[in-house]
């Protein structure tokens, strides 16, 4: 039997092929390398779909969100970094780089606990953590500044409740899309709102793997806020306007030439490569519910009045007997991935350096119970099946 992989990017790329190598060739005979016209048709293409006023091609996700946080900080209090006496609430349920993010901008992450149904931040726990805070607020000198919500798995976090608390205490919010290119909230604001869109900033990864994926690093910035447009432009490019006379600590953190040649191509089939990753999920949402102890993913919110358009970055089940469950389908050459082993408040990093309070029994709950299973856009109906015939003949599922 063929090993079903997490991903086929040689499938993707043939089914590309023409366009990749087009828009490569293109790179190729102008030699424009840095900053080329790739990196401006990219940024309009994608701030137009969007529904933004910028975007901002950068050198990686983990960048876009530390570019932003930096452009904040210099806009809101008008120095290099946030201090250590800034907080900034984030999910501890994400990749690494949400939180390194925020310590790499110098201020303090503090974690709050997810929802168990859909992996992400739970905005009621946001708002008990800030009004005990704001309790303590005459104790101690800690405040929180901004909330990074990270629309995980491809799907929305509850954002009409994160603004609104945002709103109240006057925080601003990134959105940490990484893993949700094309999703869509449609909430309270009467349309829908493509992730990305909704807070002060969102913070996009092009990693290979991801929905919108490059042949290696890459990122983007999107804002409707011209100052934090034009501050992310200047530090991405050393801290000046003029590179040779710098305002800011920067970073060399462009996005390259030929990166962005590759995602212009590549963004002609996001729309259709999302739609197959929702086809895919609807077959497994049906063949495998209600199998032994396996939670299949939830697509709506508590509350039920918003809806969402889930991108599946990842199609994530859980159960109580995960690892084993992993081990069984690798004997039949299927790949499967967890995502993530480790909440970031048990990571050495920010030992010391986060705030952790309360439990985070759902979010550790998740770390040992939950596993993606391959949800490649052009995997076959037979592959799919193939997979569920498997899950199915597990003995603890059959
Ligand atoms: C949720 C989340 N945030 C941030 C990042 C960082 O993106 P990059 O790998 O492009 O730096 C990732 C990528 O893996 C991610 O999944």
């Amino acid at each position: 039997m063929k090993p079903i992989p997490m991903l086929d990017l040689k499938l993707e790329y043939e089914y590309m092929k023409e366009d990749i190598d087009l828009a490569i060739r293109k790179c190729l005979d102008h030699q424009k390398w840095i900053l080329g016209p790739e990196v401006k048709e990219l940024e309009d293409r994608i701030s137009d779909y969007i529904g933004v006023k910028h975007c901002i091609g950068v050198s990686s996700g983990t960048e876009a969100l530390v570019l932003a946080l930096r452009a904040l900080a210099i806009k809101l209090k008008g120095k290099e970094y946030f201090d250590r006496n800034d907080e900034i609430i984030t999910t501890p349920f994400t990749f690494t780089a949400t939180g390194d993010a925020i310590l790499r901008a110098g201020a303090t992450p503090v974690f709050v606990d997810i929802d168990p149904k859909t992996y992400n931040i739970d905005p009621i726990k946001i708002r008990k953590y800030l009004t005990q805070n704001s309790k303590l607020k005459t104790q101690n000198s800690t405040r929180v500044v901004g909330i990074i919500p990270v629309h995980l798995y491809g799907q929305a976090c509850n954002m009409d409740k994160i603004m609104g608390i945002a709103k109240e205490y006057a925080l601003f919010v990134i959105e940490d899309v990484a893993q949700a290119f094309g999703g869509i909230y449609n909430g309270s604001a009467g349309s829908p709102q493509k992730l990305g869109s909704i807070g002060m900033a969102g913070a996009f990864s092009f990693f290979p793997s991801k929905n919108l994926g490059g042949f290696g690093d890459g990122g983007m910035v999107s804002t409707n806020d011209d100052e934090v447009a034009e501050l992310v432009r200047i530090l991405l490019k050393h801290g000046g306007k003029d590179k040779y006379n710098v305002n800011h600590i920067g970073y060399n953190a462009r996005l390259d030439t030929l990166q962005a040649a590759v995602l212009l191509a590549k963004f002609k089939y996001i729309d259709e490569f999302n739609e197959k990753r929702r086809k895919i999920a609807e077959i497994y949402n049906e063949r495998l519910a209600g199998l032994g102890d396996l939670i299949l993913p939830v697509t709506y919110h508590a509350s039920r009045l918003t809806d969402v358009y889930h991108v599946y970055h990842q199609y994530t089940i859980r159960t109580s007997k995960r690892d084993e469950l992993q081990v069984y389908l690798k004997d039949k050459g299927i790949s499967t991935m967890v995502y993530y082993p480790f909440p970031l408040h048990k990571m050495k990093v920010f030992e010391g350096r986060s705030i952790i309070h309360n439990s985070f029994e759902n979010s550790e709950k998740a770390c040992r119970e939950v596993l993606s299973l391959p949800i490649e856009p052009l995997q076959s109906k037979e592959t799919t099946d193939q997979i569920i015939s498997s899950i199915r003949n597990d003995g603890n599922y059959g």
